[in-house]
């Protein structure tokens, strides 16, 4: 968003929400916020759910925190650590809302993960209630706004779950675009109530990609948005996700990205092979890398994809341009990401497993806009390799070839 949008923005925002007079004097006093610099790189850290769900604590937390650092994760970028679900208490009187006796001491807890030099963030949902069954924030926005602002809390994600049956169903029965209408208005509402609290709060929002959200997100706040329902640790769902992100690479850029969920590298049954293409294929992505696996049980092969720099380089490109598919032959594909400077990432994924070296895969330079030899970096062996039009390549099953090419050899030269 230009400065010059949001800071007007910003003047409506607090106009309308002095005038309503709905906010604690403080934060009426407070400086008008100015525009708020957050997500420039698709953001990156470690989220609970995918391992622990509702197993989630205070002390799992600080572990992680711990972990997060002593890993080399956040050398490498990590720098998010956020809570999901089932933090929530109940609401006292006043309607604020306490944590459960999970989370004894949320403001000392948030003061743990900043001392290590990291950032907190935490879940609830527009609806009554979050999809645990938990307390939502419906009727209380600018009250669990402000509250996350005094805890410290640096990432909000929001999650639709239960406004479907409380608000959108209910108010505009069988209507669905009313019923898109009232979901776009929670997701403005939660957008105000934060930048009106003046701190810079990552907003993702998680609604599974309902009504093109990539094409209005932006507009109401995302920083970030879901593409897709859930992700789980299996080959299939990694790879059907992947196929969904067709098309979208032109929503995202700085400040506003696409979602294809958090990272299950690490989790469940998935191979080695599995692990380094999910990895490789959120990179090209450039989507969200918020680790989601057990990190006190981290194994060295799990680290050393989670922290391959070369890698993360790809998806945190200045640039901010998603990579797109451009070519697939039978079950092997070919993505490719444009980087800042002239660089360009290839990305070869045998998704099947079916392809034996009797009919090794072709790579086409020229449906890749390239032309004679590139010269490039395999960036999962480290290794300089030169890329030639037509050359068999033998990818095992799941696996990924990850080709960076810093000056390629275009065909438009
Ligand atoms: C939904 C979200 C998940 C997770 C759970 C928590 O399913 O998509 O990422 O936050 O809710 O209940």
């Amino acid at each position: 968003m230009h400065i010059s949008a949001s800071l007007s923005l910003a003047a409506l925002v607090m106009a309308s929400f002095t005038a309503q007079s709905q906010v604690a004097p403080q934060a009426q006093l407070a400086t008008p916020q100015v525009a708020q610099v957050v997500a420039q790189t698709p953001p990156m850290g470690w989220n609970s759910w995918n391992y622990f769900a509702g197993r989630v604590d205070d002390k799992g937390i600080r572990a992680a925190a711990d972990q997060v650092v002593a890993t080399g994760m956040k050398d490498a970028g990590y720098i998010y650590v956020n809570i999901d679900d089932t933090w929530e208490g109940e609401r006292d009187a006043s309607g604020v809302l306490h944590p459960n006796a999970k989370f004894p001491d949320m403001k000392a807890l948030a003061d743990y993960v900043h001392s290590k030099g990291l950032k907190i963030g935490i879940y609830s949902s527009p609806g009554s209630k979050t999809c645990g069954g938990y307390a939502g924030s419906l009727g209380h926005e600018e009250q669990d706004a402000r509250m996350y602002a005094e805890w410290g809390i640096d990432y909000l994600k929001y999650d639709m779950c239960s406004f479907i049956p409380d608000v959108m169903e209910k108010q505009a029965p069988n209507d669905k675009p009313a019923q898109m209408r009232l979901m776009i208005a929670a997701y403005s509402k939660m957008d105000k109530a934060l930048k009106v609290t003046g701190r810079p709060i990552v907003f993702s929002f998680c609604q599974y990609g309902w009504d093109s959200v990539w094409e209005w997100g932006p507009s109401v706040g995302a920083n970030l948005w879901r593409t897709t329902g859930d992700v789980t640790p299996e080959w299939d769902r990694i790879y059907a996700i992947v196929s969904q992100q067709e098309g979208l690479e032109a929503y995202a850029g700085p400040g506003h990205w696409n979602d294809p969920d958090m990272l299950e590298v690490g989790n469940g049954k998935l191979s080695l092979e599995e692990n380094r293409t999910h990895f490789t294929m959120w990179a090209m992505l450039a989507a969200p890398l918020l680790a989601g696996n057990d990190l006190p049980n981290m194994k060295p092969e799990i680290k050393a994809i989670l922290t391959n720099r070369d890698v993360i380089a790809i998806d945190q490109d200045r640039l901010g341009k998603q990579g797109a598919r451009i070519y697939s032959d039978g079950e092997v594909e070919v993505w490719t990401r444009h980087l800042a400077g002239g660089a360009l990432a290839i990305a070869v994924v045998d998704a099947g497993d079916s392809r034996y070296s009797t009919h090794p895969f072709h790579l086409n330079l020229h449906k890749l806009g390239l032309t004679g030899k590139q010269t490039g970096k395999n960036l999962w062996t480290g290794k300089t390799v030169e890329l030639t039009d037509n050359m068999p390549l033998e990818l095992a099953s799941h696996d990924v070839l990850l080709v960076r090419v810093d000056k390629p050899n275009s065909q438009l030269q």
